[in-house]
């Protein structure tokens, strides 16, 4: 049976003691519970990335002439945020660029593999099927069951690795599951074949105290997700060799140098929000504290994953537990009633249904033929929100599942 809901954490204030969503610009009538999806800036770091415009757009021409040397700066700010040398670091709009950089710049012989999962995001599939129908090649989907533990899941991807293996592609966090996969290890067995790999971060910037894996290869990571740095600010670090071969997806100004300074000219176009990621790191380290984030975030996870669970069990009698391998602190899974959110499609309009009626943003996700709730926390989020989901969605879920 499902455990009795956990005791609520104390919500969240500033230094000056008011709800922590003060410091974020959130509409006050809507219930926030999806910051995985799209982050959520601090008002902060958006009054400096428009301070930031407000400059550029003083004297474009003195901006853009010195906009390289902004964004080396920027770079080496993000790069101290995440741990890792600024040499290592290159700065790309979001996830699926960095994705679409390492696929376009690798030599992909003819009948090429790739090699991924069946938690990989979407659009990153989408990327690796291009590139594997260019090269007459295709794309090898290892299984990974949800509950896998680290072991399991690095020796099932690397089943799927033949001689014709030219690139891993897997997901650090993943999106649909909010699972981790042990990169690392995945990294080391890879290398051992010679076989590079391309590791999707997408989520671990802010999650992870260290997110960049300790290997050689590529990970990218979004800096507008949990990090809450404005959005169109992702970090691509490459280290060993193959990190010579990246070439930008636009050609700029930067082609003499090496990477990653030649990723540094993007041409014209505004990054003010790279410029002004360091202030939403700040912002959150200053009032609140990254270790505090992680700690808050967990303990209300396990909070709304306990409370709405009891509440989906309660009304149907079935199990919304969900054992999910290497499970992550601030993305949560609880399992939907039976026939609800069955299909991508489904979940889409089930999420929708949620936010226009009830006034709830959530992620409702779909694996193997099944629905489930994905929960988030950040810091300006309470228990208030998780108890407003079980009073008011869990039976609007109910009466769908029931009417499906
Ligand atoms: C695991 C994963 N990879 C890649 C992406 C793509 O991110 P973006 O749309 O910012 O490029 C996402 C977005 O949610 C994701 O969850």
């Amino acid at each position: 049976m499902f455990p009795a809901p956990l005791t609520a954490p104390h919500p969240m204030t500033t230094p000056e003691g008011e709800p922590s969503i003060a410091d974020w610009s959130l509409t006050p009538s809507k219930v926030h519970l999806n910051h995985g999806s799209y982050g959520s800036v601090p008002r902060a770091a958006q009054a400096m990335q428009l301070s930031l415009k407000e400059r550029m757009d003083a004297n474009p021409c003195t901006w853009f002439m010195g906009q390289f040397e902004m964004v080396a700066e920027a770079r080496a700010g993000i790069a101290g945020f995440l741990s890792v040398s600024p040499q290592d670091v290159a700065l790309v709009h979001n996830a699926s660029a960095g994705v679409s950089t390492v696929y376009n710049s690798l030599n992909f012989p003819a009948g090429a593999e790739i090699v991924t999962t069946n938690h990989a995001y979407g659009a990153v599939l989408q990327g690796a099927e291009r590139v594997a129908r260019k090269c007459g090649g295709r794309v090898r989907i290892a299984d990974i069951p949800l509950n896998a533990d680290a072991e399991t899941a690095c020796a099932l991807v690397m089943a799927e690795v033949t001689e014709r293996t030219a690139l891993i592609v897997v997901d650090h966090i993943t999106s649909a599951t909010a699972r981790a996969f042990p990169v690392e290890a995945i990294a080391q067995a890879a290398s051992v074949l010679g076989v590079p790999v391309l590791v999707d971060g997408a989520h671990a910037p802010g999650v992870l105290e260290f997110p960049v894996p300790d290997m050689e290869g590529f990970w990218v990571g979004n800096l507008h997700k949990f990090a809450c740095a404005p959005r169109g600010t992702a970090a691509l670090v490459a280290r060993g060799p193959m990190a010579g071969k990246l070439e930008p997806l636009i050609d700029s100004w930067g082609f003499p140098h090496a990477f990653p300074e030649n990723f540094d000219h993007v041409g014209t176009q505004d990054v003010t929000s790279w410029m002004a990621a360091n202030k939403a790191f700040d912002t959150i380290q200053e009032r609140y504290g990254w270790a505090t984030f992680r700690s808050y975030a967990k303990e209300l996870c396990d909070y709304g994953q306990s409370l709405i669970g009891r509440s989906f069990a309660d009304a149907t009698g079935e199990d919304p537990h969900v054992e999910v391998g290497m499970p992550v602190g601030p993305l949560r899974l609880v399992r939907l009633p039976k026939g609800l959110a069955t299909t991508h499609e489904d979940s889409h309009a089930v999420r929708a249904h949620i936010s226009d009626q009830l006034d709830i943003e959530t992620a409702i996700t779909t694996f193997n033929g099944q629905g489930f709730l994905r929960l988030s926390a950040h810091l300006y989020n309470s228990p208030q929100d998780y108890e407003t989901f079980a009073e008011r969605a869990v039976p609007e879920l109910v009466r769908l599942a029931r009417a499906s």
